[in-house]
């Protein structure tokens, strides 16, 4: 095919050169009165026909000429012209280009005298509205290249003599009212099998019948596309059809095709498989091997019921998979689910059983699981499954489950609809055209729409640099519709030679990005001439654009899950582990404000703790999401059994956590301690962790201010901790995945606490096996094993550069703390040179006022020495100064910390003495200050009691 374009855009330019170099000589008299013969059967011509008569010399629009003034191209592409095509045609002998597309009131029959035109190469009558007889004529274009008659009204069955048309590439007859078989040449004398250099058979949207004989199809032809969909064949599917070499697209859906389906596994190169909808039997098609797939559907066929088939896990490009209906039983592997493409798995109406446990590692671009009507009886939810992508109505694991009311089971959307993704243009006049594509890969446009809008872009530059608007919709009949829309720049109008020349795309001289597949054009009515009604054209046409536009942001709202949309569940297993052994112990904890569970209550809450609930697991055991009967949402973690501590320490730890509260930490609900259960119940935190919204698995893009907003909360909730939890803890484990974002991007951090809080060893430093996350850990406490609140420090410094970067502390083998201080060492300081390492989001979205002195702040948190790092206090106290320094003040932004400290009155057994005087606070007011410190620990700690007062 691409050397037939090069041919063509050659020719084309030869006969433009051509014409242009005899613009005074007179039209060849036989082509000159068969234009005036034809021009009587047209109306709503360009102006320039018919002034003269010479419509070489004179240049009517849509006609080239050659040097002896032969008339050799045709095209007069959507330009609204009405009428018939009459036999006056037959006599442009020279033609080698006839293209009459998108003018949807021009018909009739094509005339048999078309076969004349002996020199043609490209007949295309895309989208008018011819009827009648494809005419047996054509067989004597024998230099014929292209051949377009798809969307018109012809009926009759396809003549035998286009197997005579050795030179053809590309035949399409699709969307027409064609009847009867297909010819061959061994049934017909002659037939489509002699076709060995077409690489696209399009016979889509027809009424063609019969079965296909075997000796349609074989080895030595061409064929990349074949589009047999939506006719009425019947028979078996030819075995024939897998021995084609280069075969990319087959589409046999929507047919009456029965029988089992032959081997296809030599079509290494098929990426669309379309069986849907036939009367197939046997086995499923085995596609071992074909790891070309992107887009398979087999559903609605009369298949043998079977196990899932293991090739599933051997489709590494599948972008969509829909099997509806095949009788399938078992369990999907989980490795389907990690195929980096993924958009739309579609299972439903089988036997799927058991736990549907799609793995840890989920496609990014996943966005339809639909597996309704099966007997799924669990799901195992992982943090990065989007629940409103899943579909699971219909499964027993929809009664009575805590998922009952919830998208995957009630199938209705909560949240408002996205805002628009696409940008429209507006003018006066602007041109648009419908590019329809039978075959694409894919089931989500987006994801792609911007690799054809700059590919279009390019293409089109010439007549409207940057107007342009894509619109992509499906229609009823299931292909994929782009609308473009381009206005005028510089001029009210595009004149006929734009838009014959531009944005006539009929000829395929447009190449998509490959997954879009094979496409054709229509132009919609533009408002050329009549000037008293083009206000009213105008009218109609912005009109209906605009209707296109919204009904498209409507049905692709309701006919897809958003991307973008929020997820249900997104917790990062904020909890850390706790005990082991231990019966009950008799007496309750003492708590002030957590509250006690009994097993029973949370059974009912999680609905007995189904799969379903399961948001998170790690070595202690799991953590869970359920509902208090006031409606709020919980998360409850629930220790393995044999993890955990003895009972006494566990309640310990339950009346120091049920004190600590603050708005920038996770806060305790409660807890759970019976027949050996131990159990954490938290608020739960709608919006995931910072490290998704970071790496933008959230569709969240993060701007400076935000970011330095999140460094702020984290930064409190962490000086918190350290100064005035009582006793101090250590979080030991600071990193992006246990900072948390609410419903109003507050950061709150999580994970704290629960496996060790500072004890009275030796001056505030305990010995410990080292503890933590690789790449936040703080050296010095992995070298010498002496954990300080410093430690946290160094954490919290790793994470501040996380928000600069928007990278992993370990990426591509380079640690983000040596990354950064080469970089500034490098530049003597300066900051330039960090542009190529900082978050491309950031650097685009600007703003980032204070840099410099938030960087600085980063890189004193991550000093080697624990001495030389801030404290937490001193950290809050300067992200305050940033913000407030270049003016970025939100409501939430208090100048004085204040916290909720209850703990008052509490009595706490053991003594917590906290003397590293380095973190002692001088930032807080007062008051908290005092209701910290007083009467609060043993008086025999006096260092601790005389530093706040
Ligand atoms: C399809 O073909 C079958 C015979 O193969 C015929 O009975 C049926 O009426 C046809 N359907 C249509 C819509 O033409
Ligand atoms: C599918 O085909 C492959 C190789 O072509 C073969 O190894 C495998 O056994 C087949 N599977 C089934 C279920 O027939």
């Amino acid at each position: 095919m691409m050397r037939e374009r090069q041919q063509l855009l050659m020719l084309l330019f030869v006969l433009s050169v051509g014409g242009s170099r005899i613009a005074s000589a007179d039209t060849n008299p036989q082509d000159a009165a068969a234009l005036k013969s034809l021009m009587k059967k047209w109306t709503n011509l360009p102006a320039s026909w018919g002034k003269s008569n010479d419509p070489c010399g004179a240049k009517w629009d849509g006609i080239v000429c050659n040097s002896n003034s032969r008339v050799t191209s045709l095209n007069l592409f959507g330009i609204n012209m009405k009428g018939t095509l009459s036999d006056d045609i037959g006599s442009l002998t020279e033609l080698r280009v006839l293209d009459l597309s998108s003018n949807i009131e021009l018909g009739g029959p094509l005339p048999a005298a078309i076969g004349k035109l002996v020199k043609l190469e490209y007949l295309v009558l895309i989208s008018c509205s011819f009827s009648g007889p494809v005419p047996s004529e054509l067989g004597n274009l024998s230099q014929l290249i292209f051949l377009a008659l798809n969307s018109n009204k012809f009926t009759g069955s396809i003549p035998p003599s286009l197997g005579k048309l050795s030179r053809v590439t590309w035949l399409d007859l699709a969307d027409n009212q064609l009847t009867g078989p297909l010819p061959n040449s061994r049934d017909n004398g002659t037939g489509l099998d002699q076709l060995i250099k077409a690489e696209h058979f399009h016979l889509n949207q027809n009424t063609l019948q019969g079965s296909i004989p075997e000796s349609l199809f074989n080895s030595s032809m061409a064929l990349k596309h074949i589009l047999f969909d939506r006719n009425n064949f019947s028979g078996p599917i030819p075995a024939s059809v897998g021995v084609l070499p280069k075969l990319e697209i087959l589409r046999l859906n929507n047919n009456s095709f029965t029988g089992q389906v032959p081997a296809l596994n030599n079509l290494t190169k098929l990426h669309v498989l379309m069986l849907s909808n036939n009367k197939l039997s046997g086995m499923i098609p085995n596609l071992t091997g074909m790891t070309s797939l992107e887009n398979v559907d087999i559903s609605n066929n009369n298949f043998v019921s079977s196990e899932v088939p293991s090739w599933l896990s051997d489709l590494i490009n599948i972008i969509t998979l829909t099997m509806q209906s095949v009788g399938l039983s078992g369990q999907l592997p989980q490795k389907l689910f990690s195929f980096p493409k993924l958009q739309n798995v579609v299972l439903s109406d089988n036997q799927l059983n058991g736990t549907l446990d799609m793995g840890n590692n989920i496609s990014k671009e996943l966005d339809l699981v639909d597996i309704q009507n099966n007997k799924i009886s669990s799901v195992t939810v992982y943090n990065s499954i989007k629940f409103q992508s899943l579909k699971l109505e219909g499964n027993p694991l929809c009664n009575n489950s805590l998922l009952s009311d919830t998208t995957p089971c009630t199938g209705k959307q909560t949240e408002a609809p996205p805002p628009p993704l696409f940008v429209d243009v507006q003018c006066a006049n602007p041109f648009i055209e419908t590019i329809v594509f039978r075959a694409p890969s894919f089931a989500n446009v987006l994801e792609y729409l911007h690799q054809l809008e700059s590919n279009l872009s390019r293409q089109l530059s010439s007549c409207t640099p940057n107007r342009l608007a894509l619109v992509p919709y499906s229609n009823e009949d299931a292909y994929l519709n782009v609308d473009i829309k381009a206005c005028p720049v510089n001029q009210k109008k595009f004149n006929y030679s734009q838009i014959l020349n531009c944005f006539n795309l009929t000829l395929q001289s447009y190449k998509p990005p490959e997954k879009f597949g094979p496409y054709y054009v229509m132009a919609h009515p533009y408002p050329f001439h009549d000037k008293v009604s083009r206000a009213l054209l105008i009218g109609i046409v912005t009109g209906s654009v605009l209707l296109v536009v919204g009904l498209t942001l409507v049905g692709f709202y309701a006919m897809r899950q958003k991307k973008r949309a929020q997820r249900l569940v997104s917790i990062n297993n904020p909890f850390a582990s706790w005990g082991s052994m231990g019966e009950d112990i008799g007496e309750a904890p003492k708590l002030k404000s957590a509250r006690f569970f009994t097993l029973e209550e949370l059974k009912l809450y999680t609905n007995d703790f189904r799969e379903i609930n399961a948001i998170g697991a790690g070595g202690y055991g799991r953590v869970y999401r359920g509902k208090l009967p006031d409606g709020q949402l919980i998360a409850i973690k629930r220790s393995k059994e044999g993890s955990m501590q003895g009972g006494l320490e566990f309640k310990t730890e339950i009346e120091l956590l049920s004190r600590v509260h603050h708005k920038n930490l996770v806060g305790l609900v409660g807890f759970c301690f019976e027949k050996g259960e131990r159990m954490l119940v938290y608020e739960f935190i709608p919006n995931g962790t910072l490290s998704e919204a970071l790496y933008g698995m959230k569709g969240i893009q993060l701007d400076w201010s935000r970011r330095l907003k999140i460094a702020l909360d984290s930064a409190k909730g962490l000086a918190y901790l350290h100064d005035h939890a009582n006793p101090p803890i250590i979080h030991r484990d600071v990193k992006s995945t246990n900072i948390l974002l609410d419903e109003k991007m507050t950061a709150k951090v999580a994970d704290f606490g629960l496996s060790l809080l500072v004890s009275d060893s030796e001056e505030g430093q305990l010995c410990t096996n080292v503890k933590g996350t690789l790449g936040y850990l703080d050296p010095e406490y992995y070298m010498t094993q002496q954990l300080t609140a410093k430690s946290d420090v160094y954490s919290f410094g790793v994470v501040l550069l996380e928000l600069i970067m928007a990278k992993p502390p370990i990426h591509e083998n380079k640690y983000i703390v040596r990354e950064v201080k080469m970089v500034l060492d490098m530049e003597d300081g300066m900051y330039c040179g960090l542009k190529d390492v900082m978050d491309p989001v950031l650097q685009k979205m600007g703003g980032f006022l204070g840099f410099p002195r938030f960087l600085k702040l980063a890189l004193q948190c991550v000093q080697d020495t624990a001495a030389d790092r801030p404290s937490m206090n001193t950290i809050v106290r300067e992200i305050e100064v940033i913000m407030q320094d270049n003016g970025f003040t939100s409501a939430s932004m208090s100048t004085s910390s204040s916290f909720s400290i209850e703990s008052k009155t509490m009595k706490v057994a053991p003594k917590y003495p906290y003397s590293n005087a380095s973190t002692s606070s001088t930032t807080f007011d007062m008051d908290s200050r005092a209701f910290e410190y007083s009467g609060m620990f043993p008086s025999s700690n006096g260092s601790l009691k005389n530093r706040g007062t």
